[in-house]
């Protein structure tokens, strides 16, 4: 699963100003093509109007328990049947604290009560309100009945004081739904994921570096944490945002990801080798910068450790090594060799000549090589492409899937 297309998603919306930004956040799943149905309770109504929701879902919104429209009857118990996931944003603390009491006062209290899939809550309000001891307590409660909650953010909220309460962003709201509707079959995991390039000085202003964007680790990372893993991902400079819940360890030079890797990989029970490192690096970074001279320029280059085939060295047993390959000619055997040559359990080899495949686009185009198998996989994007490996990864710990 990649996005939130074609998934149903029931809206609850509350009191608080933040009502506002649940309004862009509906927008965000219509577009996506989720189908969206909004109940409203009569405390959002304050804030914000049944017309503005029914306008960007495109579906009547629902407000009222006792509605007597014969599509309507019984609509908190109806609703969820009808969805895969029923978040609730913005939650005000009046609200957490009825359902962490099991009251089902009102339509939407009602249909939480009643719902049987996962419910997402949203909490927003006022710092004080935030850490009362009241919501600290309704909180580990809710999360005792199984809730999914999204921390609020930091900063400064509408009632002029500044700290936590602020509704979450939508980037981590999203990521946490596409979590809840995703199977966790990577639970458990401690796996480390290296992105993007790395950069060898020359001097105080040049380097040496590679056309990697890091789409395609960070794509493995986010699809990696839905999964349930517990993610750490060691990065080069790219110009991405830090996915949400994942710990990034940003790097510069291949002996920095060499040194952020190798005195990791002990604890992991999966690696992913998706970062483009440098093979060589200047003998010397020059402490002034190199002047130009009317003639050429000579390097002098000296190999980088390969940090791929030390892991393949030191794996422990149980751990599953996946290594990356950027091919332009001869995929199979030159994905053969490094499988072999490096010990891995899987490579991914790219197809780099492609415009749509490889280095810093959108899509990729990769062969999966391991000793049971070599499967094609057509052109995706680099979140389906990451989630096809998972996949393969997954199947290695229950071996009956290998081949399939
Ligand atoms: O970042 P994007 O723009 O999304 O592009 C994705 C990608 C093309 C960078 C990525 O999918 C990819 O192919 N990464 C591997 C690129 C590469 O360095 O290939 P290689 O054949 O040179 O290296 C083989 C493997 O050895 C790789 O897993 C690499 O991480 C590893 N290696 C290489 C050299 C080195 N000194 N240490 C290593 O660990």
């Amino acid at each position: 699963m990649c996005g939130l297309q074609g998934k149903r998603i029931l809206f609850g919306v509350t009191g608080s100003i933040a009502a506002y930004k649940a309004a862009q956040w509906v927008r965000e799943l219509v577009k996506e093509e989720s189908q969206v149905e909004v109940i409203l309770t009569e405390a959002a109504e304050r804030f914000v109007t049944p017309l503005t929701f029914a306008a960007l879902s495109g579906n009547p919104v629902y407000r009222d328990m006792f509605d007597e429209a014969p599509d309507r009857v019984m609509a908190h118990i109806n609703l969820s049947r009808d969805a895969d996931v029923l978040v609730i944003a913005p939650a005000t603390a009046q609200t957490l604290a009825k359902l962490a009491s099991g009251m089902a006062d009102n339509l939407l209290t009602s249909a939480v009560l009643a719902a049987r899939i996962p419910v997402v809550l949203c909490p927003a309000m006022n710092c004080a309100m935030w850490t009362h001891a009241a919501t600290r307590h309704n909180l580990l409660r809710l999360q005792q009945l199984g809730y999914h909650v999204v921390q609020p953010g930091c900063g400064s909220l509408a009632c002029g004081e500044t700290g936590d309460g602020r509704l979450a962003e939508w980037d981590c709201v999203r990521e946490t739904l596409l979590s809840v509707l995703q199977t966790a079959d990577l639970s458990g995991r401690k796996i480390l994921i290296t992105a993007g390039p790395t950069r060898e000085p020359l001097d105080p202003v040049r380097f040496l570096s590679n056309r990697s964007s890091g789409k395609m680790g960070y794509a493995l990372a986010r699809t990696a944490r839905r999964r349930g893993a517990e993610v750490t991902l060691v990065s080069g400079p790219v110009a991405l945002e830090p996915p949400p819940g994942i710990n990034v360890i940003p790097v510069t030079t291949a002996e920095d990801m060499a040194e952020a890797v190798l005195s990791r990989s002990e604890q992991m029970d999966i690696i992913v080798k998706s970062a483009a490192v440098a093979d060589f690096k200047p003998i010397s970074c020059q402490s002034l910068k190199i002047k130009k001279t009317g003639q050429g320029l000579q390097l002098d280059l000296v190999k980088n450790v390969d940090i791929l085939a030390e892991l393949g060295k030191r794996r422990h047993p149980g751990q599953i090594l996946v290594g990356f390959a950027a091919e332009s000619h001869n995929h199979e055997q030159e994905g053969q060799r490094k499988l072999r040559e490096k010990h891995l359990d899987l490579i991914v080899v790219n197809d780099i000549l492609g415009s749509r495949t490889g280095f810093d686009v959108e899509t990729n185009q990769v062969t999966l090589i391991s000793q049971f198998f070599s499967r094609r996989l057509p052109l995706l994007s680099k979140e389906e492409t990451a989630q096809q490996i998972w996949d393969a990864v997954v199947a290695f710990e229950t071996p009956t899937q290998l081949g399939s």
